[in-house]
């Protein structure tokens, strides 16, 4: 079987990335929409037609299963893609990882779209999440320009970090995988809840259930 892996840009490359090391035997097809890039500053509706035309694209080219390595896409047409197409988000895998976790306190650094959604807040309604959009990040991290993705990420987190709450961070945009470990380095305290190290569990439990 091929599985496609759809994200906006860069964020569904590292997700692709985690998932050939976890498992090599399967033949991926990723499409990052760079065309259409930032997703989480578009309208719902945007958002669902330009996933829309990705995923046909992608069942059209032989893939049974797609990741969807957005949380945008995730927060706001999973529904209706799912209606078309045998797909797997990312954000409910998420928030049962931070629910295993036991944390109660959390920081979500999401794009516009995403936070907008509430759909974290709806899945973790029994914990203190603060949200906070980070509009330009994916578009900073998808050029290159990590030192600034850095410091952008880090004047997110310092303002809710130094009120003493916050034990974990939900990165909750793919593209922030890329500076997950010059963030754990800068705050050794925190737990970085990030997607790459998610996603190929999902995948291979999905696998275990549904392919004989
Ligand atoms: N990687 C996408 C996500 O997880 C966001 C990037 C974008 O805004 O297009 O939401």
């Amino acid at each position: 079987m091929k599985i496609g892996v759809f994200d906006s840009g860069m964020g569904g490359l590292l997700i692709l990335e985690a998932l050939r090391k976890e498992l090599p035997e399967y033949d991926y097809i990723f499409y990052g929409d760079t065309k259409n890039l930032p997703y989480g500053n578009k309208s719902k509706e945007e958002v669902l037609s330009l996933s829309q035309a990705a995923f046909s694209w992608l069942s059209e080219s032989g893939c049974g299963l797609i990741i969807c390595a957005c949380n945008s896409v995730s927060a706001e047409a999973l529904e209706e893609l799912q209606g078309d197409f045998e797909t797997l988000g990312v954000i409910l895998p998420t928030v049962q990882s931070v629910r295993d976790s036991g944390l109660a306190n959390l920081l979500l650094i999401a794009t516009k779209r995403t936070v907008d959604s509430y759909r974290y807040e709806n899945e973790l309604s029994d914990t203190k999440l603060f949200s906070v959009a980070a509009p330009e990040l994916a578009l900073l991290i998808e050029e290159n320009k990590y030192k600034k993705a850095i410091e952008y990420a880090s004047s997110l987190i310092d303002k809710k970090v130094s009120d003493g709450e916050v034990e974990g961070v939900i990165l909750g945009c793919t593209h922030y995988s890329k500076i997950k470990n010059q963030l754990r380095t800068a705050y050794p305290e925190i737990r970085f809840f990030s997607q790459d190290e998610i996603i190929p569990n999902t995948l291979i439990n999905y696998l275990n259930t549904n392919i004989k």
